[in-house]
């Protein structure tokens, strides 16, 4: 069953807490609810909103806002070695983290303590300390606002890659995902290679689920402002991918800058955009209601009353500012309405 709301304040739906109004919000259950809305209406705008911890409001809403409600889990199949589970949009990520390490599941475990649905996971194909979501899914069923019919998309459909996939791309627009397909495996396959994880697991006494959790929680608390206290949706910006050539001036410069491999792609890398943020001279700059969050250079926050305007103008001067140091353009990792 659906439930409508109209001209609603989306504050309490957004981790920015950005208090501005959208004209409608549409809370369905499943497809059928779906299928109601838009045979009725096929010409309004609209976006899908989960959690609200990706999307940052800039204005007013003049379409309506989908968000799911049904948070189901079920067990498909449970081999002995493993499990896959069918888990519903609404669900939250890091319950569903829990809920794995708890029964001996791996696969997961470094995505603890990201702020998402299961539904919003695929479309940024939500990544961290090593590990990505796209390494689990199986499959995602999503409605198809054209066909009015559930579609189901193998991994390889999905066309994952960093911080993207076919939901941030053809189907952008077209797909409101209903639930994600996952295979968690009973076989331990700790994934500890990415910065101060081996040394927190190590310092709790081992690779276990338990302890990754723990260890990642920790790191993570330690960088990244909570949103319930300071009004942030974690990275704002992606890790900018730039050509071999590029990195290689940029370290004659700086030896010590950070830079990752790109898997199968020889001739690009990835440069560490909060790096660059902080070397700017921008870690913990504050203007206003805004700022760069102090210990984490790629988080921008709302330190209470900001608009979506003044978090923007923010970004665009901290993309200035690396540009006009760097030579590198980074851009938004957050949805801006
Ligand atoms: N760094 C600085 N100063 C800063 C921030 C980072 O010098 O203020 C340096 C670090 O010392 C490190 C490098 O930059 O050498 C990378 O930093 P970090 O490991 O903190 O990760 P990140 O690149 O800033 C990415 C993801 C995070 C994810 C972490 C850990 C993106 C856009 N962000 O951040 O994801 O948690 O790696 O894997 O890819 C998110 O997407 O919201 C998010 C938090």
């Amino acid at each position: 069953m659906k439930r409508i709301y109209n001209d609603i304040n989306l504050a309490s739906r957004n981790s920015f807490g950005v208090s501005e109004r959208a004209r409608c919000i549409v809370e369905f259950e499943d497809a059928n609810d779906l299928k109601e809305v838009f045979s009725a209406n096929r010409s309004d705008k609209w976006y899908v909103l989960g959690a609200g911890n990706n999307t940052l409001f800039t204005q007013f809403y003049d379409g309506v806002i989908f968000t799911p409600t049904c948070s189901s889990l079920e067990i498909l199949q449970d081999d002995g070695q493993g499990v896959d589970i069918r888990v519903a949009a609404a669900y939250d990520w890091d319950t569903l983290v829990e809920w794995s390490v708890i029964r001996g599941l791996w696969g997961i475990e470094n995505l603890s303590a990201i702020p998402s649905s299961v539904g919003a996971a695929p479309v940024q194909n939500i990544g961290a300390y090593g590990a990505e979501v796209k390494d689990v899914i199986k499959a995602v069923e999503y409605f198809d606002t054209n066909k009015l019919e559930v579609v189901r998309l193998s991994n390889k459909e999905c066309r994952f890659a960093y911080r993207d996939s076919i939901f941030k791309q053809e189907l952008r627009g077209v797909a409101i995902i209903l639930a994600v397909e996952m295979h968690l495996s009973r076989e331990p396959r700790p994934n500890l290679g990415y910065g101060d994880v081996v040394k927190e697991v190590e310092s709790r006494g081992g690779a276990t689920l338990k302890n990754i959790r723990e260890a990642i929680c920790a790191i993570r608390g330690r960088k990244l402002p909570d949103p319930k206290v300071l009004g942030n949706a974690g990275s704002f910006f992606k890790n900018p991918i730039v050509e071999l050539e590029v990195a290689e001036r940029l370290l004659q410069e700086y030896p010590d800058m950070p830079k990752y491999a790109m898997p199968n792609d020889d001739s690009h890398v990835k440069l560490a955009a909060g790096w660059l943020i902080d070397k700017a001279g921008l870690k913990g700059w504050r203007d206003g209601n805004v700022g760069v969050h102090e210990n984490q250079a790629l988080v921008l926050v709302n330190y209470g009353g900001a608009t979506g305007r003044e978090v923007i103008a923010l970004a665009e001067y901290v993309s200035q500012c690396v540009k006009d140091r760097f030579g590198v353009v980074i851009s938004p990792e957050v949805n801006l309405l």
